[in-house]
């Protein structure tokens, strides 16, 4: 029927499935190549790393492993504190927290919403000493060893200062790129500036591979850990003999099948992600008591979820209200996630201070950002944000 209203329930971000992964995939099957091993690993590991520009990509089971075992060949060990930011997704505290680590949370930049190079200076300069060649948080008395950025979003943090920092107080740099692959810093690829970075091929990444991760790094002695420690540190592969506590973190040659037909098109996948993001921006932008995502101008963002902000007293109604208008009409947005410094699982962890991310949970709103998402399911989302105004005036005529 022509012209026909879509009224399909549309959801935040889901897989696009539209090139070689049947193939790729019934070729595991059909040569019983589906484990741990295969050509397929091989396959999606050098597509990453020639993508972003590594030397190495280790894949793995999936990002928050990755992030485990980066942490872990980095030499995190119980008691260290990782700077870690305040608004992320839980797995890089998490993954802190499995070394027996503590997550330091660092507020986030008011206009780019990402870890804010200008907090984490503030910590290491008024809240740690140095002990001999040990940087010490004056506060906890525990040692800091690494900076955890993570590209929130999609949007790259600001890396320039945070690597100088870094190198000023000897600390290691892991990256969690797994929100921002395809995005760009300074024309680089994220993932690609700490001393390791992971990627994740979760269901609702830009890419998927059913589940997954991809850890990459330009230094060929933390790969070679790397790949040694997802693959239960054997050093032995006749007598069984292990060399460290290692991990069963492998991916399969089934996953991997279903990453590398990902990969072969996600480079449209990001153009396409950029149109949404764009046309967001337009139908969105002269909306009294909206705010867009920034883009810093150092900053190719892939719009991973395009996140706008809402005020309430301007545009009448709160993000949480708008949340529950779209979902009553079958569409999918969420709030960002809870701030991590204020949950109870971190008590004990450090923070020097947070406010905008505080604030950014209250007013922040998810919006609908599957690469397949039509030009009429994006307007019929666009279509509810638009109208709470007038509702709002209808109110009060
Ligand atoms: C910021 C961040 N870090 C880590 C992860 C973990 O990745 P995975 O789901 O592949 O374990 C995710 C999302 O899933 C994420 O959004």
């Amino acid at each position: 029927m022509k012209n026909k209203l879509n009224t399909k329930n549309i959801s935040l971000c889901e897989p696009e499935i539209r090139g070689n992964e049947w193939k790729y995939i019934k070729e595991c099957l059909d040569t019983a190549w589906v484990s741990s091993v295969g050509g397929f690993v091989d396959r999606f590991e050098k597509a990453v790393a020639d993508y972003v520009g590594a030397k190495y990509a280790v894949a793995c089971v999936n990002g928050t492993a990755g992030l485990h075992v980066a942490l872990v060949a980095c030499g995190i060990e119980p008691g260290d504190e990782v700077l870690v930011p305040s608004l992320s997704f839980i797995a890089p505290a998490n993954a802190v927290r499995y070394c027996g680590g503590w997550p330091v949370f660092i507020d986030a930049d008011p206009q780019t919403w990402q870890m804010d190079p200008e907090k984490v200076k503030e910590f290491l300069v008024k809240d740690c000493r140095l002990a001999g060649r040990t940087l010490i948080n004056r506060r906890t008395k525990r040692p800091v060893r690494a900076i955890l950025p993570v590209h929130v979003l999609g949007h790259p943090v600001d890396m320039k200062p945070i690597l100088t920092l870094a190198k000023k107080f000897g600390l290691d740099v892991i990256e969690d790129a797994t929100e921002s692959l395809g995005s760009k810093y300074r024309g680089r690829h994220t993932g690609t500036f700490g001393d390791v970075g992971v990627f994740s091929f979760n269901g609702n990444k830009i890419i998927t591979a059913g589940g997954g991760g991809m850890i990459v790094t330009n230094n060929r002695r933390l790969a070679e850990r790397i790949r040694y420690l997802t693959t239960q540190a054997k050093d032995d592969a006749i007598e069984y003999i292990h060399g460290a506590i290692g991990f069963n973190y492998r991916l399969t040659n089934i996953q991997a099948a279903l990453g590398v037909a990902q990969m072969e098109q996600l480079e449209n996948f990001v153009d396409a992600k950029r149109r949404l993001g764009e046309r967001y921006a337009k139908a969105l932008k002269a909306i009294p008591g909206v705010t867009l995502p920034a883009q810093a101008p150092w900053a190719l963002t892939n719009f991973w979820l395009y996140t706008i902000l809402i005020d309430r007293e301007i545009y009448g109604k709160s993000s949480r209200e708008l949340l529950a208008d779209l979902n009553r009409q079958g569409i999918a947005a969420r709030p960002l996630w809870h701030p991590l410094h204020s949950l109870k699982i971190f008590k004990g962890s450090y923070h020097n201070g947070i406010k905008i991310v505080d604030e950014l949970y209250g007013r922040a709103l998810s919006l609908p950002s599957s690469v397949g998402l039509k030009p009429d399911e994006q307007d019929r989302v666009i279509q509810i944000i638009l109208e709470q105004p007038k509702k709002r005036e209808n109110r009060r005529g």
